[in-house]
């Protein structure tokens, strides 16, 4: 058991992100404003906030308004309902993971997590004690990972498998068809699934009648099941802080409850009120619709940069998500992109995050965030044409 590491991604985004004209770095549907979001409810007379709520902590486990929402979110889909009591809020994914983990994980337990992944996903069990083993995808196989690895991974102490899907940083899915199977494998080993799932609903490249298409962890009839989720990705609200566990079991929450009272007592009231608002069947589905159809042009433009560039760099193109894992070679060799990011961006305000933030494995890889406006997705991608045109072939090569 140990302290956390530096958390590479973050450590980039935060040294950098406030310099980039054109900031194709970042992981979150283009931004929006409480103004912005009041357009896009069908109910004309709505406020976003209700300026005369008094300030109190509110419902401790999330508001009902808020919760109920959520639950619609995930009983769509589902044999059975999800009831709102089965939801937790919290201060983000980043702390709803941090809270499932801290209440479920100590030493002795072993846990599996997909990767690559945002980093937090395995260090933050490894720093509870846990044992982890990686289940790797491989950018040969499609990002795709191996089910029988997986049944390699399991031992008796397996407590926890950790998914991210869609992924960060490839933004691959698995399909629907290997989640039941690693669906089978945990219920045969009694294993609990948690699975990060802050990039859904942006499944831009498949269609939700595709037999292959992915469902939540929680809409595949089993119980040992969490969902983590939150409004700053797929709905454009990073900036309000708010995020969410969801179970089937009701026991995971209680668990998680108890952890929460000593790190958050409730979320922020006025966070709250905009999150129900913009998961209000009113206002959800043209903001969904608004995010769809960005990330569906924008992935557009991405692919037609890398088929222009296809002597510099390759991709797997991604069905869903917002970041793309783009490799960049010269000769067949893997080129530096701690260095390729930092001179483009001192070169032409374009900040990339290098694959490395997520493991030297990633060497020569860059991830781009493709769902920022499409005005800056398409004059941050020509200022990386010119770029690349006058200095690829100086950029330093991977040691
Ligand atoms: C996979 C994943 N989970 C969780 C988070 C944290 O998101 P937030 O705390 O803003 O909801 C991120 C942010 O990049 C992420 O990529």
């Amino acid at each position: 058991m140990g302290r956390l590491p530096p958390f590479a991604v973050e450590d980039w985004m935060e040294e950098h992100e406030t310099k980039a004209k054109y900031n194709l770095a970042e992981t979150c549907c283009d931004s929006i404003s409480a103004d912005h979001l009041q357009t896009l409810c069908e109910d004309k007379s709505a406020k976003v906030i209700d300026l005369s709520k008094r300030l109190n902590y509110g419902s401790i486990r999330g508001s009902d308004v808020l919760r109920t929402n959520l639950s619609r979110l995930y009983s769509s889909r589902a044999a059975t309902p999800l009831p709102p009591e089965n939801i937790l809020t919290t201060p983000g994914a980043i702390a709803a993971n941090h809270l499932v983990f801290y209440s479920l994980v100590g030493p002795g337990d072993h846990v599996v997590c997909h990767y690559p992944t945002y980093q937090a996903l395995y260090e933050v069990p490894a720093s509870l004690g846990g044992e982890v083993d990686l289940w790797k995808a491989k950018f040969e196989n499609d990002w795709t990972p191996d089910i029988e690895e997986l049944k390699g991974l399991i031992k008796s102490n397996t407590k926890l498998i950790v998914l991210n899907n869609p992924n960060n940083p490839t933004s691959a899915v698995l399909k629907r068809s290997l989640m039941e199977q690693i669906v089978e494998l945990a219920k045969e080993h009694s294993i609990t699934i948690m699975c990060d799932e802050v990039y859904r609903p942006i499944f831009h490249s498949i269609s939700p009648m595709d037999k292959e298409f992915p469902l939540s962890i929680l809409s595949l009839g089993y119980q040992k099941t969490i969902a983590t989720g939150s409004m700053s990705k797929a709905y454009s609200l990073a900036g309000i802080r708010v995020g969410w566990i969801a179970a089937r079991d009701p026991e995971i929450i209680q668990k998680c409850v108890a952890t929460r009272h000593y790190t958050t007592i409730s979320v922020s009231q006025l966070d709250e009120q905009v999150a129900a608002f913009a998961l209000d069947p009113n206002t959800v589905h043209s903001l969904l619709r608004r995010n769809i159809d960005l990330a569906k042009a924008n992935i557009e433009i991405l692919e037609k940069f890398i088929i222009k560039h296809d002597e510099m760099c390759e991709w797997v193109r991604p069905v869903a998500g917002t970041t793309a894992l783009v490799r960049f070679k010269r000769d067949d060799k893997p080129i530096d992109a701690v260095q390729f990011c930092k001179i483009l961006l001192e070169k032409t305000g374009v900040l990339f995050a290098p694959g490395k933030c997520f493991g030297d494995e990633y060497e020569g890889f860059v991830r781009i965030g493709f769902v920022p406006s499409t005005v800056v997705l398409k004059e941050g991608l020509q200022k990386v044409q010119a770029f690349l045109r006058k200095e690829f072939d100086d950029l330093p090569l991977a040691a």
